[in-house]
């Protein structure tokens, strides 16, 4: 059994390559998650103060007996708190929830490009947080190529990570090619397609793609497991999603094989272009019904 790698930040922080993520996992599906992901070897965590679980992912942590300082947590700043002192605010809300001194990676969830200046200010708190050592690394989520242009010609601090939809239907080459030119990290969110199955515009799920199923009987793996092992040649980092142990389990098991260049190329041309989420440009802190409680 090969160990987990781990990706380089550009400050020189080590991330672990497989997370766990917990959107729309139940508070109290959260806290077992946690500690089944962190006893089966997981040593980082994807939550977002929008997930409404960081008090349960702190329980999650503390349970486990596994040292803080060995688990790498990350968490998302929500659009509403968007804005300077807004987002200084928010950190404090999100640690005081998850209970922890220190954040490992603070990201902000989406770019909003209508209200880019309240982003901007989001950003620079950011810094700001990195500056004091309150947060080991800072990065983004759903940036498109321009948001990145945009933040990076405005800022001082280029994003360590930007988390972005990606999975086979959406392969994203171009702005995982971005992000190497930058160095920035790609962290995939639906790395085996889950917004296919639970989006409303629910579209083809590539855990049934007859070429992963294919793959994964030649190799004796799962389709989950495939589809994660082809993230991972692609030097893309992954924080997959379940509650339930077993699955916890098997989307861990991705460091005793690699697929041949050929497997990955057969996978890549699955790409359709199926992005499952909201376009980005479209989203402001109006698109979902979430309020963040102190
Ligand atoms: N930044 C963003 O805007 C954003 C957006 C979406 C997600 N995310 C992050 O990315 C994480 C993962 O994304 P996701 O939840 O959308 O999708 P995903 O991880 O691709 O898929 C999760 C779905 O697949 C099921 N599942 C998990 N492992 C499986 C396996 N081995 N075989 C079959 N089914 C399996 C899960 O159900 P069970 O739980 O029942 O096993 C769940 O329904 C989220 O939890 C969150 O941390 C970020």
């Amino acid at each position: 059994m090969t160990h987990m790698n781990t990706f380089k930040l550009n400050n020189g922080i080590a991330m672990p390559s497989v997370g766990l993520g917990v959107f729309q996992s139940s508070p109290e599906d959260t806290v077992q998650a946690v500690t089944a992901a962190l006893a089966a070897g997981y040593r980082l965590i994807d939550t977002a103060a929008a997930y409404q679980n960081e008090a349960q992912v702190g329980e999650g942590i503390r349970k486990s007996g596994v040292a803080r300082n060995a688990i790498f947590v990350e968490t998302k700043l929500w659009m509403t708190d968007y804005g300077y002192d807004e987002a200084l605010h928010a950190f404090d809300r999100s640690m005081g929830k998850l209970g922890i001194e220190k954040l490992d990676l603070y990201l902000l969830h989406w770019p909003m490009p209508t209200q880019f200046e309240r982003t901007v200010q989001a950003w620079r708190a950011a810094e700001r947080l990195l500056a004091e050592g309150r947060t080991r690394a800072i990065g983004v989520s759903n940036f498109s190529l321009q948001n990145l242009d945009d933040l990076i010609a405005r800022s001082g601090v280029v994003p360590a990570v930007n988390q972005i939809e990606l999975h086979p239907y959406f392969a994203q080459r171009e702005l995982r090619a971005a992000h190497q030119r930058l160095g920035i990290v790609t962290q995939a969110w639906s790395p085996i397609g889950g917004i296919a199955r639970y989006s409303a515009t629910a579209g083809k799920d590539p855990l049934n793609d007859p070429v992963v199923k294919d793959l994964a009987t030649i190799y004796g793996k799962t389709p989950a497991q495939i589809i994660l092992r082809w993230h991972l040649e692609h030097g893309v980092a992954v924080v997959p999603k379940s509650v339930r142990p077993e699955r916890i389990e098997e989307n861990f098991a991705v460091f005793d094989f690699r697929l041949t260049s050929e497997a990955v190329a057969g996978i890549d041309l699955l790409d359709i272009g199926a992005r499952g989420g909201p376009p980005p440009e479209s989203v402001d802190d109006h698109s979902f019904p979430i309020k963040i409680e102190d």
